[in-house]
């Protein structure tokens, strides 16, 4: 089965409630209606109501609620968080009381005050549209410095990864990680992001140019001390580093070039140096590889939220709800 076909089925398990700001996009509706049909997760639209059942036409909303923000009940109470929240950073109770308002600012206040369980947003805005009230409200989970983000992959190469299955991160978030314990907490989320994405124990690949010291540079220094921080941080964790691509995911060259280690020629989770290279990588594996790429999924934040590219399919929508869910669950 898909490795998308099995993230549905485990959200239906244990059905989840998941926010969608963009209550009057119809790329959102329409996989809306399927998202229902198919019991992956109670939703909640946002929106103008009769703007909501303006947009959706014929299609039939039964099950799934909508409310507008702009006359919610809820609006006094997401204030009082929302100031509490960002009073230090000057936020005044008026302007709270203003930004509530705003869809997006809503669909994270119901998920910061357990109201949903996740959401999903960016058929419409832009990445960091969605991102900076994510990171700003919901931010990172307790014991985790930086949220970060991942994708899932898979390979018709079923002898990469976990037959084809891996986590590529961060791709998508931090543009350069500031230093070595950054890069670690990275890995961190992206060990999170095996065992509750694709149901696999971790084998990173802390990715870098050169393996095991085979050339000598600041940037391959931080990868080195990155893997050091995790072997600290994390004992039982299967990490190893720095290696090259191939050293991380081909036996023959992990032998050769890592020899005695447990993740080289193995790795299922590589952790790339920078998101330049992350993003780049992701996208060669996709279209000259022919993987599917489901992401970015934020991993690390306390709350899951997640991003939608402004070109998605209603299909993308459907996966991105179902991957939230799941989230949720864990
Ligand atoms: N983890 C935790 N908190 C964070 C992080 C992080 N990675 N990044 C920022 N924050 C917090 C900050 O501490 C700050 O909190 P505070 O206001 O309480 O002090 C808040 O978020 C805002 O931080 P800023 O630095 O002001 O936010 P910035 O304007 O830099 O935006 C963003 C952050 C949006 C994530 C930025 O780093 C960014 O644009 N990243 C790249 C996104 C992108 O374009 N990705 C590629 C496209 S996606 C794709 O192709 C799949």
């Amino acid at each position: 089965m898909a490795i998308i076909d099995r993230i549905k089925e485990k959200a239906k398990s244990d059905v989840k409630h998941i926010v969608l700001p963009e209550g009057t996009e119809q790329r959102t509706l329409k996989a809306a209606v399927k998202i229902v049909e198919q019991g992956i997760a109670k939703l909640t639209l946002l929106g103008n109501v009769e703007a909501v059942k303006a947009a959706a036409g014929d299609l039939d909303l039964g099950g799934i609620d909508i409310i507008d923000p702009a006359s919610s009940g809820k609006c006094a109470e997401y204030a009082n968080v929302l100031y509490e929240v960002r009073k230090a950073k000057g936020m005044t109770p008026e302007a709270a009381a203003e930004t509530v308002k705003d869809p997006m600012y809503y669909g994270i206040m119901m998920v910061k005050v357990g109201d949903a369980d996740g959401l999903v947003s960016g058929a419409v805005h832009s990445t960091g549209d969605m991102l900076r009230p994510a990171l700003q409200i919901i931010k990172a989970k307790p014991g985790m410095k930086t949220v970060s983000s991942c994708f899932l992959m898979e390979s018709p190469n079923t002898q990469y990864g976990e037959n084809g299955i891996m986590i590529f991160s961060d791709c998508a978030v931090i543009p350069v990680p500031k230093d070595a314990e950054e890069l670690a907490n990275i890995a961190l989320g992206a060990a999170d992001s095996a065992r509750s994405l694709a149901g696999m124990e971790p084998r990173i690949a802390m990715l870098s140019f050169s393996t095991k010291g085979s050339a000598k540079h600041d940037v391959v220094t931080k990868v080195q001390e990155a893997t050091a921080l995790l072997h600290e941080m994390a004992p039982d964790l299967a990490v190893d580093g720095e290696l090259q691509l191939d050293a991380a995911i081909v036996p023959s060259v992990g032998e050769l070039k890592a020899p005695g280690s447990k993740v080289a020629g193995h790795a299922n989770t590589l952790v790339f140096p920078s998101l330049e290279a992350g993003n780049i990588g992701y996208k060669l594996v996709q279209r000259l590889g022919n993987a599917e790429a489901y992401g970015p999924i934020l991993q690390g934040i306390a709350k899951p939220c997640n991003d939608l590219s402004r070109g998605c399919s209603v299909d993308d929508i459907v996966a991105t709800v179902a991957i939230t869910a799941v989230q949720a669950q864990a």
